[in-house]
C-alpha cells in the first residue's frame, strides 16, 4: 500500500531505457567501425599488450562457437537495460562516486591474473647502478604499482564527484525500497561509468600522484599526441592553480551577496522606472513606441488609449515588453492562417469567445460558473473602452495550463519577419482608422478552412511527451533542446549558474526561462503532471493567463476570483518573524512516482521536515563582530539548519483524505491544522501543478515579505523586481536556507556547528521589501492597471488581424 504510485514509476523510466539501448547500439557500431579501421593504422599492432597479439599470431584459435554470439549479446544487452533501468529507477537513493572505483576492479583482475616474467640474467654491472635500474624496472612492471595507482586514481575521482551537492529531488525513507547498499553499488558501478576529472583542492592530489604512477606502470609514453612529462605538467600546474584558487574562490567573503543584490535591485528599480514612464505627451509618446517597438508606428487610436492610461494615472506608459513579445510572431504569420486558428480553436473545449463588434462587447456563455465567472470580469474591463477598438473575437483560454508550444525555428521565423521595419510607400496614405471603418468580426469570414487539418496537436499529453515538446521550443544548441536530463541525483550547477549569485537568484527573469534548465522537468509538478488535453504545435491565437516561457500563448489579465478579495492589514510591526507556506493536497492532482519525489511542493517539505541524518544543506553563515563580518559556506546537517530558522512549511487538507493518493501525501509529509499567513512576516508562494501562485497578488499588497519561487509569467511578471518588490528563491531550494536567514539572522539560536554565530537579522531590508512591493502593486498591479494593459493588447491585436496591417498606424498630424 505504500506503493500506490508503483504503476506510474514504469512511464518514467522508459525513456532512459531506449535512450541507453541506443547509445550501445551507436557505441557498438562506432568500436566495430574503429576496430576495422585502427587495423591500417601505422603501430596498430597495440601499444600496450603488442606481446599478446603475436602470441595470437602464431597460436591460431580453436574455432569460435559463432551460433552462441547472438544469444550472448542479446542476453548481455538486455542484461545491461534492465541494471540501468533499476539503478535510474532510483537514482536518487544510490550512492554517488562509487563508479570511480570500477577501473580497481579491472587492476585487481590485472594483478591476480598476472604471471611473473622470466629473470633474464644479464651480466652484473656496478652495484649499485644495478639496484637502481631493478627497482625502476620492478617500479614499472611490478601489478602493485598498476593496482595502487589505479586505487589512487580512482580515490582522487571519487573525492571529486562526492564534491558536487546533491538534488533536492529525494529519497524518502518510507517508500523507496529499503536500499541494499551491496547490489545496488555493484549495479551502480556497472551502469553509470562516467569518470570525471574535477580538480578541486587538495582531493585531486591522490588524482594526480595515481595518474603519474599509472602512466609509469603502463608505460604510456603519450595521450594522444601529448607527451608524458607534459601532461603530468598540465595536471600540476592546474592542481596548483586550483589549490591556490579555490580558499579565494569559496573563501569567507565580507559582504554578504544578498546585500549587493538588494542593493542593485534599488539601483535596477530606478532605472527601470524611468525606462518604463519616459513619456509625458502623447508626441514622446508615439516616439518612444517607434523607437522601442522596431521602428512600428503606434496602434490606430493610441491617443485614445493614452488619455485612458493618463486617466487611470498608469504609472507605466512607454514598457509593454511582454506585449510586443507575444505578438510578434504573429506579424509574421499569414491573416488566412490567424483566422482559420481562431476558427479551429473555438471549437475546442474549455476556450471562451469574447466578441468586440460595433463597440460592444459579450462573451459566448460557458456553462461552468467560474468560467463565467472570468468571462465576465474581461468583459466588464473591455467594456470601458471597447468604443475605441476595431471589431474583432478573440479566444480566451479557461484551463489554468497554456496550450500553445510552437517549436522554437518556427517561432524565429516568424518573429523574424514580424519585426522587420515596414518601410511604408504609402507613407501619405498612412491614415488614423476611425471606429466606423470596421471588418466583419475575425472568424466569422472563410468558414470553410479550418486549422484543424493543418494543426499538429498531442491528444492528452504524457509528461515524456511535454518534454519533447518543450525540447522542440528551445533554440538549438540550448542544453534542454539537446536531450532529456534523467541524472536527479545531483545538483545541476550548469543549469543554476547562468542565473545564479552563489545560492542565490541574480537574473530573475532569466531563471524562468526552461531553455538552460533541462534539469526542471524532475523538479516542478507543472512538467511531472500530464496535461490533461492538447498542446497544439502550431501557431494558434489564444489568450492565456499564465505560462511559462517557452509558451506562445498571449498573455492577458485574468481575475483571479477567489484570491482578490482577502485584504491583509497585519502591520508588519504585528507580524512573526516566521516564514510561512501552506498548499492543500487537493492542488495536486495527479500523483506519479516522480512527481512524489520531485514536485516542487514535496521537496520543499521533505527537505525541511523530513530530511533525514544524512542529508545536508550548504549554508552562508557568518562570523566575527559588527564591525568585521565574514560569510562563508558551510555544509551542516539539514536538520540542524532546520530547527534554527523558523519555518512552518505544510500539507493541508480540507476534504477527506480518501484516495490512495492523499494517504501516500500524508505518510510521508503528513498534514497540520489550516493556519493564515497574514500574521507572518515571510509567505513563501509556491506554484500550483498548473499555474503561477494564486496569492501572490494579495501578498503583494500586504505588509508580509513575498518570498517567490515560480516559474510561470503573468502580465506582471515583467513589473515585479526581485530584491525590491520581493524575495526570490531558485526552485531547486538550494539558497532558501542562506536567503531566509540573511534576513532572519542566526545569532538567536545558540551556535551553529559548533560555531557560534553573530549574523543578525536584517529585518529593515525585509521591512524595505516588503514595503516596496506593497507601493508597487498598488501603484502597477491594480484594476485601472490591468484595464490599461488590455486596451493596449487589444489595440495591437486588432491591428496585426487587419488585412491592411502594414499601412495601419497611429501618425500625430503635424502642426505647421
Ligand atoms: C471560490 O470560492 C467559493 C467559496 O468562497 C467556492 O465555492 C468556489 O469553488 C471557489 N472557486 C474556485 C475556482 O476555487
Ligand atoms: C515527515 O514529517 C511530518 C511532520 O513533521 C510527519 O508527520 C511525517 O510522519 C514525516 N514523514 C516521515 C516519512 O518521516
Amino acid at each position: 500500500m505504500t506503493r500506490g504510485a508503483g504503476s506510474a514509476v514504469q512511464a518514467g523510466a522508459d525513456d532512459p531505457q531506449l535512450s541507453s539501448f541506443l547509445l550501445l547500439l551507436v557505441s557498438g557500431g562506432v568500436v566495430f567501425v574503429a576496430s576495422v579501421f585502427s587495423k591500417w593504422l601505422p603501430g596498430a599492432d597495440g601499444r600496450f599488450d603488442s606481446e599478446a597479439i603475436i602470441k595470437g599470431l602464431h597460436t591460431p584459435l580453436p574455432q569460435r562457437p559463432r551460433r552462441l554470439y547472438v544469444p550472448c549479446i542479446i542476453f548481455l544487452t538486455v542484461a545491461r537495460l534492465q541494471i540501468m533501468h533499476r539503478v535510474v529507477h532510483d537514482l536518487q537513493c544510490s550512492s554517488r562516486g562509487v563508479e570511480a572505483f570500477l577501473p580497481v576492479l579491472l587492476a585487481f583482475y590485472e594483478f591476480m591474473s598476472h604471471k611473473p616474467a622470466p629473470v633474464e640474467s644479464d651480466e652484473p654491472e656496478d652495484m649499485w647502478g644495478s639496484f637502481w635500474e631493478d627497482f625502476k624496472a620492478w617500479v614499472v612492471t611490478s601489478p602493485i604499482t598498476l593496482l595502487l595507482s589505479t586505487v589512487l586514481f580512482s580515490l582522487g575521482t571519487h573525492f571529486g564527484v562526492r564534491l558536487g551537492a546533491r538534488s533536492t529531488y529525494f529519497c524518502s525513507t518510507l517508500l523507496d525500497r529499503r536500499h541494499r547498499p551491496g547490489p545496488r553499488v555493484f549495479l551502480h558501478v556497472y551502469s553509470t561509468v562516467d569518470l570525471r576529472i574535477i580538480p578541486d583542492g587538495t582531493y585531486s592530489y591522490p588524482y594526480l600522484f595515481g595518474f603519474t604512477l599509472f602512466m609509469y606502470a603502463n608505460n604510456m609514453r603519450s595521450i594522444i599526441v601529448i607527451g608524458r612529462p607534459f601532461v603530468i605538467l598540465i595536471l600540476m600546474v592546474v592542481l596548483i592553480a586550483s589549490t591556490v584558487y579555490a580558499p579565494f574562490r569559496i573563501g569567507p567573503m565580507d559582504r554578504h551577496p544578498v546585500d549587493d543584490l538588494v542593493y542593485k535591485g534599488r539601483v535596477n528599480a530606478d532605472r527601470w522606472l524611468r525606462h518604463a514612464t519616459v513619456s509625458t505627451t502623447l508626441r514622446s509618446a508615439v516616439r518612444e513606441y517607434k523607437d522601442r517597438y522596431h521602428g512600428r508606428n503606434p496602434p490606430p487610436n493610441f491617443d485614445k488609449w493614452f488619455s485612458f492610461a493618463q486617466q487611470r494615472k498608469s504609472a507605466i506608459i512607454d514598457k509593454f515588453d511582454q506585449i510586443d513579445k507575444d505578438i510578434l510572431p504573429f506579424w509574421g504569420m499569414n491573416l488566412q492562417k490567424i483566422r482559420s486558428g481562431l476558427d479551429f480553436l473555438k471549437s475546442l473545449p474549455d476556450i471562451g469567445v469574447i466578441t468586440i463588434a460595433d463597440g460592444k462587447v459579450y462573451h459566448s456563455q460557458p456553462s461552468d460558473p467560474s468560467q463565467r465567472q472570468v468571462l465576465d470580469d474581461v468583459v466588464s474591463m473591455i467594456s470601458s473602452f471597447s468604443e475605441h477598438l476595431p471589431d474583432m473575437s478573440v479566444a480566451i483560454n479557461l484551463n489554468e495550463r497554456p496550450r500553445i508550444l510552437v517549436p522554437w525555428d518556427d517561432v524565429y521565423r516568424m518573429a523574424l519577419s514580424g519585426s522587420k521595419p515596414r518601410f511604408n510607400i504609402f507613407h501619405n496614405r498612412l491614415h488614423r482608422r476611425q471606429v466606423g471603418d470596421r471588418k466583419p468580426p475575425l472568424g466569422n469570414s472563410n468558414g470553410a478552412s479550418t486549422a484543424a487539418e493543418t494543426s499538429t496537436s498531442q491528444p492528452i499529453v504524457s509528461a515524456q511527451k511535454f518534454h519533447h515538446l518543450q525540447a522542440f521550443a528551445c533554440p538549438p544548441g540550448s542544453p534542454t533542446r539537446a536531450g532529456i536530463h534523467w541524472n536527479v541525483r545531483d545538483f545541476c550547477a550548469a543549469c543554476a549558474n547562468p542565473h545564479s549569485q552563489g545560492q542565490f537568484v541574480q537574473d530573475w527573469q532569466k531563471s524562468l526561462d526552461p531553455c538552460h534548465q533541462p534539469d526542471l522537468f524532475n523538479l516542478h509538478d507543472f512538467h511531472m503532471a500530464r496535461h490533461g488535453y492538447e498542446i497544439h504545435q502550431t501557431l494558434l491565437p489564444l489568450f492565456s493567463g499564465s505560462k511559462t516561457d517557452s509558451f506562445n500563448d498571449i498573455l492577458i489579465p485574468l481575475v483571479k476570483s477567489n484570491s482578490t478579495d482577502r485584504v491583509d492589514s497585519t502591520a508588519f510591526a504585528d507580524k512573526f518573524n516566521r516564514a510561512f507556506w501552506q498548499g492543500d493536497v487537493a492542488d495536486i492532482q495527479s500523483l506519479t512516482s516522480q512527481s512524489l519525489h520531485g514536485g516542487h511542493r514535496q521537496r520543499l517539505l521533505h527537505l525541511v521536515n523530513n530530511a533525514t541524518s544524512a542529508e545536508s544543506i550548504s549554508i552562508l553563515m557568518g562570523t566575527g563582530n559588527d564591525k568585521r563580518m565574514r560569510f562563508h559556506y558551510e555544509d551542516i546537517q539539514a536538520r540542524t539548519v532546520n530547527s534554527h530558522l523558523p519555518l512552518s512549511f505544510s500539507f493541508t487538507t480540507s476534504e477527506p483524505c480518501d484516495t490512495a493518493d492523499c494517504r501516500l501525501i500524508q505518510q510521508e509529509f503528513g498534514f497540520q491544522e489550516r493556519g493564515t499567513p497574514t500574521d507572518k512576516l515571510f509567505v513563501l508562494l509556491l506554484d500550483n501543478s498548473d499555474g503561477p501562485p494564486p496569492d501572490l497578488l494579495p501578498v503583494l499588497r500586504s505588509y508580509s515579505v513575498p518570498v517567490l519561487s515560480s516559474i510561470f509569467r503573468e502580465w506582471y511578471t515583467e513589473r515585479i523586481l526581485p530584491w525590491v518588490h520581493f524575495i526570490p528563491i531558485d526552485v531547486r531550494y538550494h539558497g532558501l536556507h542562506s536567503t531566509l536567514s540573511y534576513f532572519i539572522g542566526l545569532k538567536y539560536n545558540g551556535p551553529l556547528n559548533g560555531k557560534s554565530q553573530t549574523m543578525d537579522s536584517r529585518k529593515e531590508d525585509a521591512r524595505w521589501i516588503a514595503e516596496e512591493g506593497r507601493k508597487w502593486a498598488h501603484k502597477t498591479m491594480r484594476k485601472e492597471d490591468m484595464e490599461v494593459y488590455l486596451f493596449r493588447l487589444l489595440l495591437e491585436w486588432g491591428r496585426v488581424i487587419d488585412d491592411d496591417r502594414d499601412n495601419l498606424g497611429f501618425v500625430l498630424e503635424e502642426k505647421s
